[in-house]
């Protein structure tokens, strides 16, 4: 069988870690797959008009599963809709730090599961008058039973044993407060074992004790801001992938941005676009070959070339032609 899968690389680093995914995936011969390129993106709008032409659109739409690397300023053109596309509700966001790095917290092992379609993510913006602007943020029992219900199954298929609600219903006592109820009812209806947390507390004990926490359901922008954060935890932006998961259709793209910064130099870290890849593979029933990807990028990092923002002198190709090599 062969799978199909969009790939859009988007604006600056994407253009230069989206090849190493694929030729990662490409170095698996236990899956075939047919890679359809797309663009999206600063480039394409400057083009055309357009950030994300509707052929991307369908594309994607059509794929078995979406590889994104990044977009850059047009980044809320590119992958609101897209995660709309793929009808996705959840973004998985791992955060691990890993042997031989030097990470702020070397014992961190955490995975947000994020709530990927409203708060104040929902795009209810107005001017109300010159200097007054409101934002609507939106919260549903559906959705915040469904993020609860998918990061409750994702703690128990993967072994993972605490689970952790992120919420600030103290203060968003309608939005949050829905949302707090809605998680913890689906919680007990499981009978698990789960803990709530204020989101700003929380923030402060992942700095300090990461290595309390296994899984984190969060609303929109906490998990936005927190998966960013735990990022910083474990060795930078270069090292964590995210998964757009919907009912069907999912997409697959690393947590950071274009990096303009870097962006065009060939020194862009390949490891988080790469470890997405291999959620890629999970995501379509290849967990061993997603196993045997996450081994190579581990061993890696680990004993292997490193890019600059690890410490190390070696560009992204050298990277993934020691992953590809690993495998
Ligand atoms: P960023 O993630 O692009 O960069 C933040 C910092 O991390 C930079 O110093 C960058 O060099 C470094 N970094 C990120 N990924 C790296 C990698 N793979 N290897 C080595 N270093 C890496 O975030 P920033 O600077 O806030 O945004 C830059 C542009 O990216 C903006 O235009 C923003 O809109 C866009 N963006 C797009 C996203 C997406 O397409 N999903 C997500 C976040 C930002
Ligand atoms: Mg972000």
């Amino acid at each position: 069988m062969t799978h199909e899968i969009a790939v859009i690389p988007g604006d600056g680093i994407g253009q230069e870690v989206t090849p190493a995914a694929v030729d990662v995936l490409e170095a698996i011969e236990t899956v075939d797959f047919d890679f359809v390129e797309a663009d999206a993106g600063d480039a394409v709008k400057a083009e055309t008009g357009e950030a994300l032409p509707q052929e991307t659109r369908d594309i994607a739409a059509d794929a078995d599963a979406t590889l994104f690397g990044a977009a850059g300023e047009t980044a809320a053109d590119v992958i609101l809709p897209l995660r709309e596309v793929v009808g996705s509700f959840a973004n998985v966001r791992p955060a691990r730090s890993y042997p031989g790095l030097d990470a702020v917290q070397p014992d961190t092992d955490i995975v947000f599961i994020r709530e990927n379609t409203e708060g104040v993510y929902a795009g209810i913006e107005s001017e109300i008058t010159d200097g007054v602007r409101t934002l609507t943020r939106v919260i549903t029992e559906d959705a915040s039973e469904k993020i609860a219900e998918f990061g409750f199954d994702y703690a128990k298929q993967n072994d993972y044993d605490d689970v952790t609600i992120a919420h600030k219903a103290n203060v968003m006592r309608e939005t949050d407060g829905l949302f707090l109820d809605a998680a913890s009812a689906v919680g007990d209806s499981r009978g698990a074992d789960y803990d709530t947390a204020l989101m700003d507390a929380l923030a402060m004990h992942l700095v300090m004790t990461p290595e309390e926490y296994d899984v984190i359901i969060c609303p929109n922008l906490a998990g936005d801001v927190l998966s960013d954060l735990a990022a910083g935890l474990v060795g930078g932006l270069g090292l964590l992938p995210s998964a757009n998961v919907g009912e069907e259709n999912a997409l697959f793209e690393p947590v950071h941005g274009s990096a303009p910064d870097i962006a065009g130099e060939g020194i862009a870290n390949p490891s988080a676009m790469v470890l997405s890849a291999a959620m890629l593979l999970d995501h379509l029933g290849y967990d061993e070959e997603g196993d045997r990807v996450r081994a190579a990028v581990e061993s890696v990092l680990e004993s292997g070339p490193k890019t600059p923002d690890l410490g190390g002198e070696a560009g992204t190709e050298d990277v993934t032609a020691a992953i590809v090599d690993e495998l």
